[in-house]
This record gives C-alpha cells, sequence and structure tokens, in this order.
C-alpha cells in the first residue's frame, strides 16, 4: 500500500505518519524530516534546502523527487509508503507518477487532512522532539508521561524547529493553499481521494484514518 497524507503545516501528517508506520508495517518518507537531517550534516542538498526552510518557502522541486527516489530503492519493493509532505506541487505529483510506476508501485490512497488555520499556529508553536530519537511532542497536546524524559528512549534533551515561529508558519501556509492545495483535483480525477477532520484528537484522527486503510 502507498499513501499520501496531504495538509497544511501542523495538520498531523507527521504524528499521523508515525501511527500509521507501526500498526501497518509501513515506512514513512517525510520530505521534511530528510531535508533536516540534510541541513544537519551539511550536505550539499542541506546547505541548499537551508535558507529556503528558514523562510517556510517550498525546496526545489527536482531537490525533493531526486530524495524520495534514493530512498525508496533503500527501502526496496516490499514495504509500503507513506508520503509525508510529499508531492507539494504539480511537478513533484508528475514525479511521484514516474518514481513509483518505475519501480512497479501504484498509489491506493491520498487523504487529506482538514484543519482550522487558527488552530495550526497553536499546534505548530507548542511542538518540540527528542534530540535523539526525533519522537514528537506538544507543550499542551502530547506530553512526555513524564516530564522533561522522552517516552520512546529515556534521552532528555529536545529540540523545537527554527521555522516553527508564526511569521514562518504564515508563509509555508500560503505555500501550502497557493501550490500543495491545488494538485488534490489530479487525484480527485482517479477516485483515490478521502478527507479526515484533522481537529479531533490525536486518536480520533487515527481511528479514522485507520477506518480508511483497514
Ligand atoms: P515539513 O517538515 O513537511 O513541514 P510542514 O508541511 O510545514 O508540516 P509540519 O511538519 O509542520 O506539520 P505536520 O502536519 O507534520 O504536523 P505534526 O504531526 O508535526 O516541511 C518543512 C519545510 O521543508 C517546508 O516548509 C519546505 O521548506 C521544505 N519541504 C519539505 N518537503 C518539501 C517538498 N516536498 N517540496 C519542497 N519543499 C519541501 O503536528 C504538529 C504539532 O501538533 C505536534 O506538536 C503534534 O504533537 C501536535 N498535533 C498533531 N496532531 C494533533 C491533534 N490531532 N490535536 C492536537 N495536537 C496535535
Ligand atoms: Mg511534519
Amino acid at each position: 500500500m502507498n499513501i499520501i497524507l496531504l495538509g497544511p503545516p501542523g495538520a498531523g501528517k507527521g504524528t499521523q505518519a508515525g501511527l500509521l508506520e507501526d500498526k501497518f508495517d509501513m515506512a514513512q518518507l517525510s520530505t521534511g524530516d530528510m531535508l533536516r537531517a540534510a541541513v544537519k550534516a551539511q550536505t550539499e542538498v542541506g546547505k541548499k534546502a537551508k535558507a529556503v526552510m528558514d523562510a517556510g518557502e517550498l525546496v526545489s522541486d527536482e531537490i525533493v523527487s531526486g530524495i524520495i527516489g534514493d530512498r525508496l530503492d533503500e527501502l526496496g519493493p516490499n514495504k509500503g509508503i507513506i508520503f509525508d509532505g510529499y508531492p507539494r506541487t504539480a511537478a513533484q505529483a508528475h514525479s511521484l507518477d514516474e518514481i513509483l510506476s518505475k519501480r512497479g508501485r501504484t498509489l491506493n490512497h491520498v487523504i487529506e487532512l482538514s484543519v482550522d488555520e487558527d488552530a495550526l499556529v497553536d499546534r505548530i508553536t507548542g511542538r518540540y522532539a527528542c534530540t535523539s530519537c526525533n519522537e514528537g511532542y506538544h507543550d499542551r497536546h502530547k506530553k512526555p508521561s513524564k516530564e522533561g524524559v522522552c517516552d520512546i528512549c529515556g534521552n532528555s534533551a529536545f529540540k523545537r524547529r527554527p521555522d516553527d515561529n508564526e511569521e514562518t508558519v504564515r508563509t509555508r501556509m500560503e505555500e501550502y493553499r497557493g501550490k500543495t492545495a491545488p494538485i488534490l483535483p489530479i487525484y480527485e480525477d482517479r477516485n483515490i481521494v478521502s478527507r479526515v477532520d484533522g481537529m479531533g484528537d490525536i486518536n480520533e484522527v487515527a481511528d479514522a484514518l485507520n477506518a480508511i486503510l483497514s
């Protein structure tokens, strides 16, 4: 099974992709996570991407489609994929079609998480993650069970993303509205789009996704 999770910044794509990975034994491919890893490692891709990401704009189609193809080859043919944050433009959607068909894969579902934009700023400015295993948390909606200690790996250091400030979030939302939401009709024409209310709590959203995928 190959699925795309679509939604604006803070919609819950990463949170839900992490849950689906465990439940359906799939792999999450987040271009945002891959680009942040490249920035941290100061690779050529990371050097090109850093300023663009910090401004909340989109990294070039060639870069992101390149890293998606490479990662799919590493994973091999049998693992189901959750695309998180890719594709984000019409050009990326067309590249994904080619990338998948070359590898004998088909797209089964495109799921849009619908959310209220005002809630997104609250979600994003409260977000943080473990510096060791990258597990995501939130100041109010998802705290570690023991304060200051990661539930998954026991680490006690956390980080916040440089693009998680209100001004950059507004630019990221504009990019979503202007370039990403318009790709939905490509998939509507194939009858593979479902919409899930992303405003429920994390478990309610997960139940709605499970109902589509089971
Ligand atoms: P990316 O990392 O993909 O960021 P994004 O799309 O802006 O989305 P986020 O990761 O901010 O949100 P999310 O939907 O994953 O929400 P999360 O689950 O964390 O991209 C970053 C940048 O990289 C881009 O701006 C661009 O520059 C570049 N880039 C990446 N991909 C690209 C591409 N394909 N092309 C070009 N450029 C690209 O949830 C947010 C918070 O809310 C968390 O704290 C979580 O705990 C909490 N939360 C989640 N669900 C709920 C809920 N139901 N109720 C309450 N709280 C919740
Ligand atoms: Mg994310």
